[in-house]
């Protein structure tokens, strides 16, 4: 069981395999994600919400960005590991530098990612040429809650679709090495897939993205609301493990998301 790099899956969009991603948060969750075969395991800031029970993204720390990433990375035989970069972490390109940093050496990161558009150019150029590989997030990026008003659908008029784009082109020409989309028009998502070498990884963003990525507890249904954009795998399947294994196959087989989950 060879370590997937982002080599290997900017070859998986070039010959257009699905990548799979999931979240996780702990050496168990982390442990299983990983033997089922799954590409990407990000640890996200969602931890927030879903392990410290608080409303939104904004309270996590690095040091829990940290913890949560090593524990994870300390079990990790095959999946690429991207760990967020949590709320205020990242306002100037130097700030950005030393915490990107501690998350790859404290934390065991490959890759950290962070919320936002053209504005951050300078910090994923910085980042890159440290040899920090960035995901960067658009659309839906829960660290603005405040700014957006909600956890809504983005781009969905024409001049805020277009920013999403020109912000994807801006972000791949600074230097990042994926890109995430969270809760856009699948049309939208379609086009900047089409339109980016790096690959895109959808939430909420249809089944053109070149690979999808869940909150583990979503695929397990433990999550409060299920949102429209995922599926509780746990309900057809007989464990957690193979509700995992389903999901994989299901993205890979370009079976979920299907239209009922985009928008
Ligand atoms: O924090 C997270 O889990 C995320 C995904 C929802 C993409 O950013």
């Amino acid at each position: 069981m060879s370590k997937l790099t982002l080599t290997s899956l900017k070859k998986m969009k070039k010959e257009a395999q699905k990548i799979t991603c999931l979240t996780a948060y702990d050496a168990s969750y982390a442990r299983i994600v990983d033997q089922a075969g799954t590409d990407v395991i990000l640890v996200g800031d969602s931890l927030g919400m879903v392990i410290q029970g608080e409303d939104s993204t904004l309270k996590v720390s690095m040091q829990d960005m940290i913890y949560h990433t090593r524990i994870v990375a300390a079990v990790c035989k095959r999946s690429l590991i991207i760990a967020d970069m949590p709320f205020m972490s990242y306002t100037t390109p130097a700030q950005a530098l030393g915490n990107a940093g501690r998350l790859i050496a404290e934390g065991g990161a490959e890759v950290v990612k962070l919320e936002g558009g053209a504005l951050f150019a300078d910090t994923v150029t910085l980042l890159d040429q440290h040899g920090i590989p960035v995901c960067a997030h658009l659309g839906l990026t829960p660290q603005s809650i405040h700014k957006l008003g909600g956890y809504r659908v983005q781009g969905k008029d024409q001049d805020s679709a277009k920013q999403i784009v020109n912000d994807a082109l801006a972000l791949e020409k600074a230097g990042a090495s994926m890109l995430v989309l969270e809760c856009v028009p699948a049309k939208l998502a379609a086009e900047i897939t089409a339109r980016l070498e790096i690959p895109v990884i959808g939430i909420g963003a249809g089944a053109d993205c070149d690979g999808q990525v869940l909150v583990i507890y979503d695929l397990i249904g433990i999550t409060q609301k299920q949102a429209r954009f995922s599926k509780n795998f746990l309900e057809s399947s007989s464990s957690v493990q193979e509700a995992i294994e389903n999901y994989n196959s299901a993205v890979r087989a370009g079976e979920f998301p299907g239209k009922e989950h985009q928008f």
